[in-house]
């Protein structure tokens, strides 16, 4: 009998390219790889994505009324075994490129709560990883981050994530001297491919 494979997407919320949230994100996608699986990546910065315009559209059919790059966004989210989100700390956030894709699925949002229709699991059933980088060695933005992380994940009915998250870490490829970032990517990516 034919092996179904686990079905994994990741977004990076980035606008560097080979930056550090790359660089990391390239890390849990090796040990994906390794794993025996692959990982869709979506690089958001290069990705149509309009700002939710909290319409209602949404409100009664569970869908966006845009149409834009968030269609195969939606498709992919319902399809998803694993999920990763990779976003840099902006002011104590999440990047922007990452919070349009997310306020964008508010369209999940209506669709769980006021729908009250899930997104169904497959057999792997849904899992999430986080992974943050941030300049400063202040945590708030670890922790507000998390936050609307955790939303986001709780909305598209991934009911448990995983958390790495690097601080001091600023300039362009800094992370790479990172004594455990890396290797805890990698095996962090591993263990998100893992069946159980
Ligand atoms: C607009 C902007 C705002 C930032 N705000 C924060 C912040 O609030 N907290 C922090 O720890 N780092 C902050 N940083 C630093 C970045 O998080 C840091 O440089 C990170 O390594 C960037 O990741 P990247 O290389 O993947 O883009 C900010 C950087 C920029 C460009």
């Amino acid at each position: 009998m034919k092996k179904s494979k686990m079905n994994i997407i990741a977004f990076c919320g980035s606008p560097r390219k080979n930056g550090n949230t790359e660089l990391l994100l390239n890390e849990t996608v090796r040990g994906i790889e390794d794993s025996g699986s692959t990982a869709q990546v979506f690089y958001l910065n290069v990705m149509n994505i309009q700002a939710c315009q909290d319409c209602g559209g949404c409100n009664e059919t569970g869908k966006c009324i845009f149409e834009d790059d968030m269609d195969v966004i939606y498709d992919a989210i319902r399809k998803a075994d694993r999920i990763i989100l990779a976003s840099p700390i902006f002011f104590f956030a999440l990047s922007a490129q990452a919070k349009l894709m997310i306020d964008r699925c508010q369209s999940f949002w209506c669709e769980k709560y006021l729908l009250k229709k899930r997104v169904e699991a497959g057999k792997f059933g849904r899992k999430g990883l986080l992974l943050l980088v941030g300049g400063m060695k202040k945590d708030i933005g670890v922790t507000s981050s998390e936050a609307c992380a955790k939303a986001f994940f709780r909305t598209i009915s991934i009911p448990e994530h995983d958390t790495l998250f690097y601080l001091k870490v600023d300039q362009k490829g800094d992370i790479l001297q990172h004594p455990t970032a890396l290797k805890d990517a990698y095996e962090a990516g591993k263990k998100l491919a893992a069946a159980d």
